[in-house]
């Protein structure tokens, strides 16, 4: 299996880069409603001389990345200005894809929450796409306050829980510590990494890259339920996604502000319903119609399943070795 998805995943992440450089261009786009997001704590409301942030509405959660990237900015001047090479600028776009593709509504259908029509803002706890981001916001949110480098202690936080399986969401830095410790660990490496003066940009990438892919899996296994709210392909495309992830992460993919905002413009712009065939789906591009079979491929050599990814080291060399380029 390994010697037939090698150059699968292989032509994918190469596509992926020369199309997004090539074909768009390294374009600027903030993520949806940034200027209107929260980029301090004052922005936010204070109980009990707490700041209250609710990850389910969607500015205030866009909140949380923006002051992680305002308060880390100073650790990656080194490696360019203006903050381009921050490597977390990667989960705050990918977020505004989700929001923009329509990926945080309600997928029961029950609720307007998320819905153009309806309260438009709001993140549905039912959306597999919210879940998952959340374990990559709340945690290296909540870790980033932990390790001291936002400017406030732990306990002048406070998430407010989703409207449902509020265990299933941890709240603040101690009980995402008892709840997923590993995780926890592997974003405060990073942050004492990013404090160290000899820190190099692989590796705050690897350090990342350890945080993210232990984040995921974490809520992957407790999100699995969620998929049977979507169609056959879109669920396939979460899975494959999913997958496809632990590739990208075993290359260091630098999540910069230019390689993710290029990068995601190849992937779906909305939501996929049944008979959306890769690579036929008229009102997506060819480069979208591409990397989704690509996508398709990637996630069918591992069974559609994100058990742990066993990537093969001859590949991750070389696709780190690409990488280095970007
Ligand atoms: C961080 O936010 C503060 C307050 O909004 C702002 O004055 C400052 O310029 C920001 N710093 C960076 C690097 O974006």
């Amino acid at each position: 299996m390994l010697s037939l998805l090698a150059p699968r995943a292989c032509v994918l992440v190469g596509c992926i880069f020369v199309s997004s450089a090539e074909v768009f261009g390294l374009s600027d786009q903030y993520p949806p409603l940034w200027d209107e997001s929260p980029g301090q704590f004052s922005d936010y409301s204070v109980e009990n001389g707490k700041y209250i942030i609710d990850p389910w509405v969607y500015p205030k959660r866009m909140g949380m990345y923006k002051i992680l990237l305002n308060k880390t900015a100073s650790y990656f001047e080194k490696f360019a200005p203006d903050n381009e090479r921050n490597i977390l600028w990667g989960l705050a776009l990918q977020h505004g894809w989700q929001f923009s593709s329509g990926r945080l509504v309600d997928p029961t259908q029950t609720t307007d929450c998320g819905y153009e029509s309806g309260d438009r803002l709001c993140i549905s706890v039912d959306s597999w796409w919210a879940d998952l981001n959340y374990f990559l916001c709340a945690l290296p949110f909540l870790a980033a306050v932990d390790a001291g480098i936002m400017g406030i202690t732990s306990d002048q936080v406070q998430l407010v829980p989703p409207p449902k399986d509020q265990t299933k969401f941890c709240l603040s830095a101690s009980s995402c510590q008892l709840s997923y410790p590993s995780t926890m660990r592997k974003w405060d490496a990073l942050y004492k990494h990013l404090q160290s003066p000899s820190r190099s940009f692989e590796d705050l990438l690897k350090y990342m890259w350890e945080a993210h892919v232990s984040a995921l899996d974490d809520g992957y296994k407790v999100f699995e339920d969620r998929f049977e709210y979507y169609s056959k392909p879109e669920a396939d495309f979460g899975k494959d996604w999913s997958v496809f992830v632990d590739y990208i992460a075993a290359a260091n993919f630098p999540t910069t502000f230019s390689t993710i905002s290029a990068f995601q413009k190849a992937l779906p712009p909305r939501v996929l319903v049944d008979g959306d065939r890769a690579p036929f789906i008229s009102d997506f591009t060819d480069v979208q119609n591409i990397v989704l079979l690509g996508l398709n491929l990637v996630g069918e050599s591992h069974s559609g399943s994100r058990t742990r990814t066993v990537i093969n080291e001859g590949w991750a060399d070389h696709a780190r070795s690409y990488c280095l380029n970007f």
